[in-house]
């Protein structure tokens, strides 16, 4: 053993025996490492044996929250004045089961209350949970280290901190990153790049501002904040509140820890001391790296290194471009590909390739080489082999679907843990994007009604037209894809039933988008015609408001459907259309869309439309009924809101712009 060797050991033996809690009292103290550290803790929070606060255990659908003890005084009692500056700084990692994204996020918290148990979790990151979301009355402000990207909630990207005032819906946020002292220039950060990262958060009583950094561990805290915000905090602050941490993990399997943390009121926190602080898990990656690290300059035999360096470059050649291929697959031939023709399709799945992030993958932009084919492949983290035969069966039968308004699915490829999806791609990409993107020009209500009615029309060949019935289970704005001449095309297959077969048990209930899912899918959990057509007359909604489904930034009516319903009520449906529009639309079209998606989202299946009828509407070949004031009842419609969407949000994750869904059922 070499003394370099023999140092490194010690310096190991020192850090792993010197760990430990330093704790001041009251409103200013320390955390360097957690061990025997006296903390309230909740859900998955725990503290490990060597000191790392661990929020969330590498479990989907799991949350966690970690609070100091005590209360902080932050502001004098009974007196309505402004409260006290403040200041902290946490070093906190992130350790991820799939390579590439990792669940929803880990956040700083200052909570007027310690009860958390009406918090969700997934995009709520344990904080509100949608029916209190945003209200004053939460007494809740975070700084989110977000890692999804969730439209619904007007994120900016899948990796980016924000400041939360009483709700998720962040005041500000900015990509995840720093300013490098030297050059100035920024430098963007991975928030689940298994790189130990360290926060602060300062605030200012006097300006009134509040500061957050970022940046690697052991790196000086950067001069240039990331967020420098004028906030007044003294409405959102009750006289004492809470301080610390709560992280949720949604669809994937992550772990959120935090490694050191100090705090203090009217001062600058204390700084961390670096080598008392616990280190990570090892993974299996971070294990490589290590190796590279302190096993490279050990070693002296050049000749066993070259031969090393050789093998290990075959064997991750052999690793990097590893499939999993079974002999049932065999008959599927020309609709597998090759990991490698993906790879080198997409440039190695690289980020400028990525065409956004969804609750079951990242989609990623590519062209394939050989035939110079346009492509969208989609990752999507699988663990169970379980139900994946059928799963595959299916795919490759949806693969034989052909329909100008539907999304061609080309075919598949597997590794283990993951299964890839090539698509067409479709340059004009995502309807929701065109809708809601306020820096683009309004999408044009002669458009508007040609998507709808390809929609319709592909959502009819699904239903009756094709060999066998598929509901599609997933029918949104943001699953509507535009190709090249601005055809709308209905996206997506197959991953719901993945997720059905699947071994999960938290995500075998009901599949879908809130704000889409019928009250009796609820109910029994069966998808149907009848719930695909539900979904379709939410999507009217969309397109006609120029509203998401649920829109969790305005006041009232959250669910576009509410809006609606009440315009129709007060007789000036047409007012519920989208504000851009202006003037520019046709009445009766406007009107008849409208209408129809009173009809198709009616709370009792048997009074929805079918596509056929649906499609008859639409060409005007048939008039459409009136409605019966009775059955749209604001009861049902709050039974759907409070009960359905609450059920489904505490057992499915986000609603995420490219989460895919359908169903194969034989024609009856
Ligand atoms: C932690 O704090 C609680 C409440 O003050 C106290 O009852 C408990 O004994 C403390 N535990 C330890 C290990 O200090
Ligand atoms: C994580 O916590 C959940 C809930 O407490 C538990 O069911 C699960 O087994 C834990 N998972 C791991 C990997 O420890
Ligand atoms: C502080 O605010 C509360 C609620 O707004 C009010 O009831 C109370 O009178 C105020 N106290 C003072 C000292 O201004
Ligand atoms: C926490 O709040 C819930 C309601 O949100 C309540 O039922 C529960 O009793 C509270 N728990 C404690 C310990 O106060
Ligand atoms: C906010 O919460 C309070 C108390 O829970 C409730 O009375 C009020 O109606 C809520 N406001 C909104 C806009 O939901
Ligand atoms: C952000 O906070 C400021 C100050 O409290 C407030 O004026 C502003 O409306 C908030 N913006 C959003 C988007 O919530
Ligand atoms: C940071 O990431 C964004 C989005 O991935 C990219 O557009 C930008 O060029 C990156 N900036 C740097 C300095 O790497
Ligand atoms: C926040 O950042 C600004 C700009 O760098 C700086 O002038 C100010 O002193 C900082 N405030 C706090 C509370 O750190
Ligand atoms: C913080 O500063 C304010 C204003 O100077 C003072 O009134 C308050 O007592 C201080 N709080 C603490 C906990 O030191």
């Amino acid at each position: 053993m070499s003394q370099s060797t023999f140092l490194f050991f010690l310096f190991l033996l020192h850090q792993h025996l010197s760990a430990g809690v330093t704790t001041g009292a009251g409103d200013d103290f320390t955390f360097n490492g957690f061990r025997g550290a006296n903390l309230t803790l909740d859900g998955t929070a725990t503290i490990t044996s060597n000191g790392l606060l661990r929020l969330t255990n590498n479990t989907r659908q799991v949350r966690g929250h970690a609070l100091h003890l005590s209360q902080i005084q932050f502001r004098l009692p009974r007196h309505n004045g402004t409260v006290f500056s403040f200041s902290t700084t946490f070093v906190f990692g992130t350790i991820i089961k799939d390579r590439y994204i990792g669940g929803n996020g880990l956040a700083f918290l200052i909570s007027g209350s310690d009860n958390f148990s009406s918090a969700l979790g997934s995009q709520f990151l344990g904080l509100v949970n949608p029916n209190n979301n945003g209200n004053s009355t939460n007494h809740v402000f975070a700084v989110e280290l977000d890692t999804i990207f969730n439209p619904d909630l007007y994120d900016i990207n899948g990796n980016h901190v924000g400041i939360d005032v009483n709700g998720v819906v962040s005041n500000f946020s900015v990509p995840a990153g720093y300013f490098s002292d030297d050059t100035g220039v920024f430098q963007n950060l991975s928030l689940i790049g298994e790189q130990v990262m360290q926060a602060w958060v300062e605030y200012d009583a006097e300006s009134m501002r509040l500061n957050v950094t970022l940046a690697p561990v052991r790196t000086a805290k950067p001069r240039r904040p990331l967020i420098s915000r004028s906030i007044d905090l003294s409405p959102v602050f009750l006289d004492s509140m809470f301080v610390g941490f709560s992280a949720s993990s949604g669809s994937y399997q992550t772990a959120h820890y935090v490694l050191g943390w100090s705090f203090k009121i009217n001062g600058t926190a204390r700084a961390l001391d670096y080598s008392l602080l616990p280190s990570l898990p090892r993974t299996k990656s971070g294990g490589r790296s290590k190796f590279l690290e302190v096993g490279i300059p050990l070693a002296s035999a050049g000749v066993v290194l070259a031969i090393a360096g050789v093998v290990a470059l075959v064997v991750r050649r052999r690793m990097k471009y590893a499939e999993l291929l079974e002999d049932w697959e065999k008959e599927y031939g020309p609709h597998r590909f090759s990991y490698k023709d993906l790879f080198d399709a997409t440039g190695g799945f690289a980020e400028e390739n990525s065409l956004g992030d969804g609750g079951f993958g990242r989609v990623y932009r590519g062209v394939l080489q050989r035939t110079k084919l346009d492509v969208a492949v989609k990752r999507v983290s699988h663990q169970s082999r379980q139900g994946m035969k059928e799963f595959i069966a299916e795919i490759v039968s949806l693969g034989r679907l052909r329909h100008r308004n539907l999304v061609r699915l080309l075919g598949y490829c597997r590794r283990k843990g993951e299964l890839l999806l090539v698509y067409d791609y479709m340059p004009n990409g995502s309807l929701d994007k065109l809708l809601y993107d306020r820096l683009r020009p309004c999408l044009d209500w002669p458009t508007r009604f040609k998507i709808i009615k390809d929609v319709a029309s592909g959502l009819l060949y699904l239903h009756e037209d094709w060999e066998q019935m598929v509901i599609h289970r997933d029918i949104k704005a943001s699953n509507v894809l535009l190709d090249g001449e601005m055809n709308g095309r209905l996206g997506d297959f197959g991953l719901a039933r993945l997720y059905d077969h699947g071994n999960d048990p938290q995500t075998t209930h009901i599949v879908g988008t809130m704000g889409y899912i019928a009250p009796e899918l609820v109910r029994t959990g069966r998808p149907s015609a009848a719930t695909d057509v539900f979904a379709f007359g939410t999507f009217l909604f969309e397109v006609a408001c120029g509203r998401r489904a649920v829109d969790w930034a305005a006041d009232i009516d959250q669910l576009v459907l509410e809006w609606v319903l009440q315009g129709w009520r007060k007789g000036s449906i047409l007012e519920t259309r989208d504000a851009k529009l202006g003037e520019e639309f046709v009445a009766e079209e406007v009107d008849l869309v409208l209408k129809l998606g009173l009809l198709c989202a009616h709370p009792s299946p048997a009074a929805r439309p079918s596509m056929r009828r649906v499609v008859e509407y639409l060409e005007g070949s048939s008039p459409l009924p009136e409605l019966a004031a009775t059955y749209l009842s604001f009861k049902t419609i709050e039974l759907q809101r409070s009960k359905s969407i609450e059920d489904y949000m505490t057992s499915y994750p986000s609603s995420s712009s490219v989460a895919t869904a359908s169903s194969v059922a034989r024609a009856p």
